[in-house]
C-alpha cells in the first residue's frame, strides 16, 4: 500500500500516474485471457451507482433528502426506509439491471430477490448489496457506506434462492464504498483488495491503497458496549481481556454504529470488530448475504479471518437472503487471541443443542 494519490508505484509498471479504477478492473481481466468482460462491466456499473449515491449523501443537508422516506415504509426489518435508502437502492438497481450479465439482484431493501429480463446476453451474476449501511448516521452526518457482494450462478438450479444461497467462500467479488470525509471504494476479486479514492474534480476513483494488508495487530476493539451484559459470557470474557491488557496492553475502543466505517478503520488500522448475539437479535443483527459475507471475504484477502463466533464466516451455509449471524472479525492477532473463546462458546453450544 502506498496510500498516496497520484503515485500508485507497482501494478502500473510506470512507478507515477493516476491509474482509475476502470483501468485497474481491466488491467486485472487481462490476467485472465479466457475473461469475456461481463464483469468488467458489472463492476462498472456499481461505480457508477455509487457515485450517484456520494452525489445525493454530500447535498444530504442542502435538500429535503434527510429524514425518513414520506412514504413512511418500513423495510421487511421493520425499520422506516430512509430517502437515502430508498434513493441508494434505486440507483444501483437501475445502473445494474441494464448489464446483461446480470441475472438477479439482491438487496437489503426489497424482501424478494429481483429478476432482470433480458434480451440478450447470458445472464450469468447475481449482485447482493446493501445499499446504504449505516443510514440511522445519515441525519447526524456521520459515514454511511454501500457494500456489495457478487456471485456467479449455477448454470441450472432448482429455484432462484438455491442459486443464491452460496457459502461465502464462492463469492467472486466484494466491496464497500465508505462516503466518509472522502469517498473510499474497496474490492476484492479474490486477487488481494484494493482501495480507490474518489476525485471529484476529475469524477473517477483512483487507485490509493494498492494491495491493501491488514496490520497484524491494532489498538481498537469495536463493539456496542451498550449490549454488553447480554452478550453470552465468552464474548463479554474476551472483551475484558482486551480492555485489560491480557493480551499485552489494554486496548482502546471505537464504534460508530456504521459497519463499513468500522470495518474499514479495523482494515487499515487492525483491531477486532463484533457484533455478537443480544437479547434482542439472537442470531447477531448483521446480515450474512450482504453484510457480513463481503466483509469476511475482504477481511480474508487482506490477511485477517473472520468468525460467526465459532466457524468460519465463508464456510456458512446459507439458509436465507435476509439471515444474520453473529460477527466477529478482525486481524491476526487479535483472532487468535479470540481462539480459546470460540472453543467455549462451541461447548456451550453443544451443551444447550
Ligand atoms: P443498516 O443501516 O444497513 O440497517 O445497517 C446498520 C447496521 C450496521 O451498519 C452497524 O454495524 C449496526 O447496524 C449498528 O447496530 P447497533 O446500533 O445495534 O450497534
Ligand atoms: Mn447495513
Ligand atoms: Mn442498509
Amino acid at each position: 500500500m502506498n496510500g498516496q494519490l497520484g503515485m500508485t508505484g507497482k501494478g502500473t509498471g510506470e512507478g507515477y500516474g493516476v491509474l482509475t479504477i476502470q483501468q485497474h478492473i481491466l488491467q486485472e481481466q487481462q490476467k485472465f485471457p479466457e475473461a469475456s468482460g461481463e464483469f468488467s462491466w458489472l463492476l462498472s456499473g456499481i461505480t457508477l451507482a455509487t457515485k450517484q449515491i456520494q452525489a445525493k449523501v454530500r447535498r444530504a443537508g442542502l435538500t429535503d433528502i434527510l429524514g425518513a422516506h414520506e412514504s413512511g415504509a418500513e423495510n421487511l426489518h421493520g425499520e422506516v426506509q430512509q430517502n437515502l435508502d430508498v434513493f441508494a437502492n434505486h440507483a444501483i438497481m437501475r445502473s445494474l439491471a441494464v448489464r446483461d450479465s446480470v441475472a438477479t439482484l439482491v438487496s437489503e431493501e426489497n424482501d424478494r430477490p429481483v429478476m432482470l429480463r433480458h434480451s440478450t446476453g447470458q445472464p450469468r451474476y447475481a449482485v447482493i448489496f446493501d445499499p446504504l449501511d449505516g443510514s440511522s448516521n445519515i441525519d447526524v452526518n456521520v459515514s454511511v457506506g454501500t457494500i456489495f457482494s457478487i456471485l456467479r450462478l449455477p448454470a441450472t438450479m432448482d429455484s432462484i434462492e438455491d442459486g443464491l444461497l452460496q457459502p461465502g467462500s464462492a463469492q467472486v467479488a466484494a466491496g464497500y464504498v465508505l462516503y466518509g470525509s472522502s469517498t473510499v471504494l474497496v474490492y476484492t476479486a479474490g486477487n488481494g483488495v484494493h482501495g480507490f479514492t474518489l476525485d471529484p474534480s476529475i469524477g473517477a476513483y483512483v487507485l490509493s491503497h494498492e494491495n491493501i494488508r491488514m496490520p497484524e495487530r491494532g489498538k481498537y476493539y469495536s463493539v456496542n458496549e451498550a449490549y454488553r451484559d447480554a452478550f453470552p459470557r465468552p464474548y463479554r470474557e474476551y472483551l475484558e481481556g482486551l480492555r485489560k491488557g491480557e493480551f499485552g496492553r489494554p486496548y482502546a475502543s471505537r464504534y460508530i454504529g456504521s459497519l463499513v466505517a468500522d470495518f474499514h478503520r479495523t482494515l487499515l488500522k487492525g483491531g477486532v470488530f463484533l457484533y455478537p448475539p443480544t437479547a434482542e437479535h439472537r442470531q447477531g443483527k448483521l446480515r450474512l448475504l450482504y453484510e457480513v459475507n463481503p466483509i469476511a471475504f475482504l477481511a480474508q484477502q487482506a490477511g485477517g479471518s473472520a468468525l460467526d463466533g465459532t466457524e468460519p464466516i465463508l464456510d456458512l451455509r446459507p439458509t436465507g437472503i435476509h439471515q444474520r449471524v453473529p460477527l466477529v472479525v478482525g486481524s491476526p492477532f487479535e483472532m487468535q487471541q479470540f481462539e480459546p473463546y470460540r472453543s467455549r462458546l462451541r461447548e456451550e453450544q453443544m451443551v444447550f443443542a
